[in-house]
């Protein structure tokens, strides 16, 4: 990372604390590696991302619907899936300093490729072949112990009174997805849909990430919205390239810049993929990973109808042919999405001698619509009449009442959580019932009567 995107960077984190986005995690007794909250506005801009998302992927759709399934499920599951046996990430150690690393990711450093599916084996073999290029991140020594594959499961003691190890563990789900393949059959029996249909869901999953990077980017908690998506054999690849087309549009209804997107295509598939591309995002760390849109075949029910002896085929009600129904995946982070907006957002503008910070957040994303503010804290009737807006127009917008400090002073705060309008009650509102409307980006100043506030922000929301 050059160095100005790391101070970019440090300037998106240490907004997100000073300004109630994100927090560490149990901060008073000595922070949670890798786990974070969101503070008041990070929980809003996150609530607006997953609306957004379902609007996108359920409402607007006649092919597509929702679950909500647990976190916990039936241990059996993860072996189905390949999660047990599989789900691994390659650790190495540093001799000098002992500081644990993702092989992977120092790979990646010295622009080599390894695949997630690699074995312990072959991925070893890689890092010998690069040895000499890479380097600790912490002490610059250049010499490592040899890479182990460690489980990303989390284990729970649910339900386990024994405590007798050969007890198979419930994990607490590593995805969201497999809540949905294993609901497959019944969602088809109780709700209306034929094949080509989609379920999705929006749910924490839980990861034991073994190297925590780049802020809220990898965490151990985080949550995911994903939309599996079921066809005919036939019809997979048809449906992955519309899939494709309408996530890519997505991210740009969502405001992020054409400029700062890619696919990136996996060359190495796992054996049942058809075709996996990802969409990355251009951080301050780099292109890395926002979103999985992956063409799986019938991997994934044919697995669950091996491990479970239910029958997870389909019988076409037109031509009667049965199949196990192939599955397209769009699989996204919420916190991910997060960082992208915030970055896509985070502007600096020079106004006089002064650089102003501005969340420029699509009004949609924003997680205050509208602030109201009473000139002067000390004039009750400037305050009551403040108050009653506030009381108006909280009905339909998050707005936020503040009276604290000068003007000047709550605009900056505004524009540091991107608040697209201020709106200032003074003492020509008491005579002629209007107010001061501020824009968060032009920074353009309008007299509205109160009376078309509503209207004003119906047209402009
Ligand atoms: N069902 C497919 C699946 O889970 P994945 O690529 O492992 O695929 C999908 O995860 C998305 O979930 C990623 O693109 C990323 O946005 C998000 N994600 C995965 N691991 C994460 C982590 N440790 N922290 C934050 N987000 C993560």
């Amino acid at each position: 990372m050059s160095k100005a995107n790391e101070e970019l960077m440090e300037r998106i984190v240490s907004l997100c604390k000073r300004r109630g986005f994100v927090f560490p995690s149990s901060e008073i007794y000595g922070g949670f590696a890798a786990v974070y909250d969101y503070g008041p506005y990070g929980v809003e801009l996150e609530n607006n991302i997953k609306d957004f998302w379902w609007r996108e992927m359920v409402q607007r759709r006649e092919d597509i619907v929702g679950l909500d399934s647990a976190i916990f499920m039936h241990p059996k599951i993860w072996e189905a899936s390949g999660h047990v046996a599989g789900f691994s990430d390659p650790l190495v150690e540093c001799k000098k300093c002992h500081a644990r690393l993702r092989l992977d990711h120092l790979l990646e450093e010295v622009g080599v490729q390894a695949d997630e599916k690699m074995t312990e084996e072959e991925i070893n073999k890689l890092f010998l072949e690069n040895a000499e290029k890479i380097a600790c991140p912490s002490c610059k020594a250049k010499n490592f112990t040899s890479g182990k594959k460690f489980n990303l499961l989390v284990k729970s003691n649910l339900g386990n009174i024994t405590e007798d190890p050969k007890e198979q563990p419930v994990y607490l789900r590593g995805e969201t997805c497999q809540g949905i393949y294993v609901n497959f059959k019944n969602v088809l029996d109780s709700v209306r849909v034929k094949i080509p249909f989609g379920i999705a869901q929006i749910g924490k999953a839980f990861r034991n990430e073994i190297t925590a990077r780049q802020f809220i980017f990898r965490t151990r908690e985080f949550e995911q919205m994903e939309m599996q998506y079921f066809t005919s054999p036939e019809d997979e690849m048809k449906e992955y390239e519309k899939l494709r087309k309408r996530r890519w549009e997505y991210y740009l209804k969502l405001g992020l810049s054409e400029k700062n997107l890619k696919w990136h295509k996996h060359e190495k598939l796992v054996f049942y993929a058809k075709e996996a591309y990802d969409i990355e995002y251009k951080f301050p760390f780099g292109f890395k990973e926002v979103e999985g849109v992956h063409a799986r075949g019938n991997y994934d029910l044919s697995q669950h109808t091996k491990f479970s002896g239910k029958d997870l085929s389909y019988t076409d009600p037109q031509t009667g042919k049965k199949f196990i129904p192939h599955v397209i995946e769009a699989s996204v982070g919420v916190a991910r999405t997060v960082l992208a907006v915030l970055t896509e957002a985070y502007t600096e503008e020079k106004i006089g001698s002064e650089t102003r910070v501005v969340m420029k957040f699509p009004k949609i994303l924003a997680p205050i619509k509208i602030a109201v503010f009473p000139l002067l804290k000390n004039k009750p009737e400037l305050v009551k009449k403040a108050h009653e807006v506030f009381g108006s127009l909280k009905e339909n917008y998050m707005c936020e009442f503040d009276d604290n400090g000068n003007i000047g002073k709550r605009y900056r705060r505004q524009d540091e959580i991107g608040t697209p309008y201020c709106v200032t009650i003074d003492f020509d509102t008491l005579n002629d019932g209007s107010v001061t409307v501020r824009d968060r980006d032009t920074m353009k100043q309008e007299r509205i009567k109160i009376a078309d506030l509503e209207a004003f922000f119906q047209s402009n929301f």
